[in-house]
């Protein structure tokens, strides 16, 4: 990667992690051993939680469709080019990725103590596709330990918030009214207006 595309990306690093800051604020952080980045795209937010957790292991889960990259940079969206992209910054601690698909419930890492997901749940309801929302709510609460916490961030958009958090409360997460606020939503190239989002900390009830 050149010096510029590589300066691009640590700038737009540096708001990712204020925001995931910000996301995480009151959450027992120093437990989080095991980290997902579930829905990871290019791996802003994963790098991000890697630099925050240093000690800890971060991977990222997407299912790296070729035919509908998220649309942060025009590359090839595959999981070799990530893997490559990423090592040519010789980061410290190496993170992973893992090619995996959270409605399917297919190789998805388990055991962990946090997941992160940031933009996804919303992608996939889409045209109101609750059954594959629920299924996805429903994997990610499979793959967290007991006690393990789902931190979500999602477009604030009614009908989609009533049937989310009906779906949480299914799988007996427990959660308080998410945080409401407006963020810009950012690209290499671009800033966009800013977009409402609804901020949610899920705690997985251990079952008896
Ligand atoms: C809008 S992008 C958000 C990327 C990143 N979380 C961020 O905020 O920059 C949504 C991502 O979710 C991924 N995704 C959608 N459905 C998925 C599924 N069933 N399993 C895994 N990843 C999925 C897409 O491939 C895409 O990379």
């Amino acid at each position: 990667m050149d010096e510029s595309a590589y300066k691009q990306f640590l700038d737009r690093i540096k708001f990712e992690q204020e925001e995931l800051r910000e996301d995480l604020k009151g959450l027992p952080t120093h437990e989080f051993k095991r980290i997902g980045d579930f829905g990871c795209g290019w791996g802003f937010v994963t790098w991000s939680l890697a630099q925050e957790f240093p000690t800890s292991d971060c991977v990222g889960v997407d299912r790296f469709d070729f035919e509908k990259p998220p649309y942060l940079f025009e590359m090839g969206f595959s999981l070799e080019n990530i893997q490559i992209w990423y090592k040519q910054k010789e980061i410290e601690k190496p993170i992973s990725f893992i090619q995996g698909d959270i409605i399917i419930g297919e190789n998805l890492p388990n055991g962990l103590d946090l997941i992160y997901c940031k933009r996804v749940m919303f992608n996939i309801f889409g045209d109101e596709k609750k059954n594959e929302l629920s299924h996805a709510i429903n994997h990610i609460s499979q793959v967290l330990k007991p006690n393990g916490w789902f931190c979500l961030i999602e477009i604030n958009e009614p009908y989609f918030k009533t049937s989310l958090e009906e779906l949480l409360i299914q799988v007996n997460f427990e959660f308080m009214p998410p945080r409401c606020l407006y963020r810009p939503y950012r690209t290499p190239e671009k800033t966009y207006e800013k977009y409402p989002y609804l901020i949610y900390q899920c705690k997985k009830v251990k079952q008896e």
